[in-house]
């Protein structure tokens, strides 16, 4: 296997040394947190706004972390790499109890691990499906605990989809694991941030960068139809950019390949953070 950089509790070492406890509370619970930060060219892409996340997503769950810290072994990481284009996922966790612990142990230390891949950053087609939101209440904090997306992802894949959009009760959330933007002909639209939404960075770049432009964009409350009578669908993340949905499975749409909006949003969104 390719010597994958990583680094676990400050130690860097390839990804095939680093051994983990099986009483880490990221195994028996998935107590921990993660962030899934690109870079391009070799250079961060809205790296303060990721560690801004991170270190919100660690006060919801009190986990005491030295974010500087992290924040060197992320840059450090790509450093390392050599790699030009890629990412670096990194995950912290409360810790390792001394025994399995729904009520973990004050005294514990905080757990963290990260490494760092190549990944190309092209344009995607997506074929997608709509299904009811599974997960739990507070998806606003960057998890690990992603059985509902993971659950929902894979009954997708085996569909031949390569995403879901969820829906709580016919009202819009998310992508399996990307915020979601429709568009008609005079404005773009994505669900406004709540506890059933991540707030992704791709998201906010894009809203900055349309708030900037002559684009319309509108948060709210959205549903099925309103996306099945859109006449663009894209999903965004750190890892997709702004993919296009061409196909939603089991539903009409009125969709339009290559809509004016999505191109102006794609062509807006690289200029900017794609340099
Ligand atoms: N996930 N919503 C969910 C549920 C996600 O998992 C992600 C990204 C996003 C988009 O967030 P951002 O634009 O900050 O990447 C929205 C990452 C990429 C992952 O889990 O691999």
């Amino acid at each position: 296997m390719e010597n994958i950089h990583a680094v676990y509790n400050g130690r860097f070492d390839s990804l095939n040394n680093i051994k983990i406890s099986p009483l880490s509370r990221a195994y028996t619970f998935s107590d921990s947190v993660y962030e899934v930060i690109p870079f391009c060219n070799s250079s961060t892409i809205a790296f303060d706004k990721h560690i801004l996340r991170l270190e919100k997503s660690c006060n919801a769950l009190s986990f005491q972390v030295d974010i500087k810290r992290i924040s060197i072994e992320i840059n450090e990481l790509i450093k390392k790499s050599n790699l030009k284009n890629g990412y670096v996922y990194y995950q912290i966790s409360r810790g390792i109890d001394n025994l399995r612990s729904h009520m973990f142990d004050q005294d514990i230390s905080i757990e963290t691990f990260g490494y760092v891949v190549s990944h190309t950053f092209s344009s995607q087609s997506l074929r997608v499906m709509f299904c009811e939101d599974l997960r739990w209440q507070r998806c606003d904090i960057k998890s690990t605990s992603l059985l509902g997306n993971v659950m929902s992802m894979n009954d997708a894949k085996n569909k031949g989809c390569d995403e879901v959009i969820m829906h709580k009760n016919n009202i819009i959330t998310e992508g399996g694991a990307s915020n979601v933007f429709f568009a008609n002909d005079e404005c773009v639209f994505t669900p406004s941030l709540s506890n059933n939404i991540l707030p992704g960075i791709t998201r906010d770049l894009l809203i900055i960068k349309l708030k900037e432009s002559d684009i319309r964009v509108e948060e709210g409350e959205y549903t099925i139809d309103d996306l099945t009578s859109a006449k663009s669908i894209w999903l965004t993340s750190s890892t997709k950019g702004l993919a296009q949905v061409i196909d939603v499975i089991d539903k009409k749409t009125n969709i339009q390949l290559d809509h004016h909006l999505f191109k102006k949003c794609e062509e807006l969104f690289v200029k900017n953070y794609f340099k």
